[in-house]
C-alpha cells in the first residue's frame, strides 16, 4: 500500500513560484495498478517523483507498506529506493553500455555478487523477451525494445513498487500495446505495485484498475477504471473520456439531417436493443442505428451507440422527446447530439 497523504510541491523558480502538486491525498492498493491521468503540466510527474523522494514534497508524508518514509535520508533513503523500480518515457538508459549493463546497473548499485548478477539479469532479459541482445547497445534497438530494457533494469532488484512515468508516449500505437501488455503480466506475475502516469485514458482503460484524474496540481476525481469511464462526475474527466469515445459520423450523415440525433451510453450486460426497441414502439419514432461499440474494461462491457430518431413517419403523432426522457432512464446516458425537433430541443 502506497499511501500519499496531502502532498504538496512547489517549485521556488526565478520571480514566480509553481504549485505543482497542491494537497493531493492518494491511497495505492499494494498489488494493483493505479493510473493517473491529466494533460501535460497537471503535476502528474512530480506527484509521482515524491513517492521514491526523487521530489521531496514541500507539505505532506508519503508511507509505503505503513512505513513513513518522507524524513529519511542517507542509507535509509537509498535502501527504501532500492525497493521502487522507476520506467521512464524516454527510456533513460546509458548508452554505452549494453543492454545487460544495463539491466545491471541496480544490482551492481546495492553490490550483489557477480554471480547473482549474471543470474539475475538472464532472468529479467527473458521475461522481457531480449534474453537474445544482452550483448547490443541502446543504439542497436527499436523503441519498444528500449524500453523491455528499461523495465528489465526497473524490476532487476525485485522491488515492490514500479512507478512509470508516461511509459508508451513516445512509442507508436502497437508497441505500446506491447509493453502495457508486458507491464500487466509483470504486474500479474511478480505482484509488484504500479503506479502509471498517462495523458491518454485509452492507455489507463488497458492496464490499470483504478485511476487518479489530475488537473492544475489536484486530483479532480479518482476511482475504479470502469466507473470513471461509465460515470465520470468531473468535467475535466467528462472531457477527458469523451475524447477516447469520439464517434466519427460522416458530415453528410448530420448535414441537413431529419430526426433527432443522440448519443446513448449504456453500462454491464444490459441487453440496450430491448430499451431501444421498447422506446419505439411507445412512443412511435423510428430508431435508426448509425453507429455502435462496445469497449470492454477489465471483464465489464461499456456501450456506445448512435441512434438517429424521428416521429415524422407516425401519423399518429410520435414523440421524440417522450422517447429520449424513456432512454434517459433506463440506459446510463443519453447525449442529444442534433435535435432536428423543437420538442426533442426542449427534452435535452
Ligand atoms: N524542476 C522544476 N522546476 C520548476 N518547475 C517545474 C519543475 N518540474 C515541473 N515544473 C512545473 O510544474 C508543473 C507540473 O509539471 P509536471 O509535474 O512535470 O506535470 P506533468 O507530468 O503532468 O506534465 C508544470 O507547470 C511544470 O512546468
Ligand atoms: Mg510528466
Amino acid at each position: 500500500m502506497i499511501e500519499l497523504h496531502d502532498i504538496s510541491v512547489r517549485y521556488a523558480g526565478k520571480g514566480r513560484a509553481v504549485l505543482a502538486v497542491d494537497r493531493v491525498s492518494l491511497s495505492i492498493a499494494a498489488g494493483s495498478i493505479h493510473g493517473i491521468v491529466g494533460t501535460s503540466g497537471a503535476g502528474k510527474s512530480s506527484l509521482l517523483r515524491t513517492i521514491n523522494l526523487l521530489e521531496r514534497p514541500t507539505t505532506g508524508r508519503v508511507r509505503i507498506g505503513g512505513r513513513d518514509i518522507t524524513g529519511l535520508g542517507g542509507a535509509a533513503l537509498r535502501e527504501a529506493r532500492r525497493r521502487i523500480g522507476m520506467v521512464f518515457q524516454h527510456f533513460n538508459l546509458m548508452h554505452t553500455s549494453t543492454v545487460f549493463e544495463n539491466a545491471a546497473f541496480a544490482l551492481r548499485a546495492a553490490g550483489r555478487p557477480d554471480a547473482e548478477v549474471r543470474a539475475r539479469v538472464a532472468e529479467v532479459l527473458e521475461l522481457v523477451g531480449l534474453s537474445d541482445k544482452a550483448g547490443a547497445y541502446p543504439a542497436q534497438l527499436s523503441g519498444g525494445q528500449k524500453q523491455r530494457v528499461g523495465i528489465a533494469r526497473a524490476i532487476a532488484n525485485h522491488p515492490e513498487v514500479l512507478l512509470c512515468d508516461e511509459p508508451t508516449s513516445a512509442l507508436d500505437l502497437d508497441t505500446a500495446a506491447s509493453i502495457l501488455e508486458l507491464l500487466a503480466q509483470i504486474n500479474q506475475r511478480l505482484g509488484i505495485t504500479m503506479v502509471l502516469i498517462s495523458h491518454e485514458m485509452n492507455v489507463i482503460k488497458k492496464v490499470c484498475s483504478r485511476v487518479a484524474v489530475m488537473d492544475a496540481g489536484r486530483i479532480v476525481e479518482e476511482g475504479d477504471v470502469y466507473d470513471i469511464f461509465a460515470t465520470p462526475q468531473h468535467p475535466f474527466t467528462r472531457q477527458l473520456v469523451e475524447h477516447t469515445q469520439r464517434l466519427d459520423l460522416p458530415a453528410r450523415l448530420t448535414e441537413g439531417l431529419r430526426g433527432t440525433l443522440v448519443k446513448i451510453r449504456f453500462l454491464g450486460e444490459r441487453a440496450e436493443t430491448p430499451v431501444l426497441s421498447e422506446a419505439s414502439v411507445r412512443f412511435g419514432v423510428s430508431a435508426n442505428i448509425l453507429h455502435g461499440k462496445i469497449e470492454y474494461i477489465g471483464n465489464r462491457a461499456l456501450g456506445l451507440l448512435v441512434v438517429l430518431l424521428d416521429a415524422r413517419g407516425n401519423d399518429a403523432g410520435g414523440s421524440v422527446a417522450a422517447a429520449v426522457d424513456y432512454l434517459r432512464q433506463h440506459t446510463a446516458r443519453v447525449d442529444v447530439l442534433h435535435s432536428g425537433h423543437e420538442e426533442a430541443r426542449h427534452a435535452a
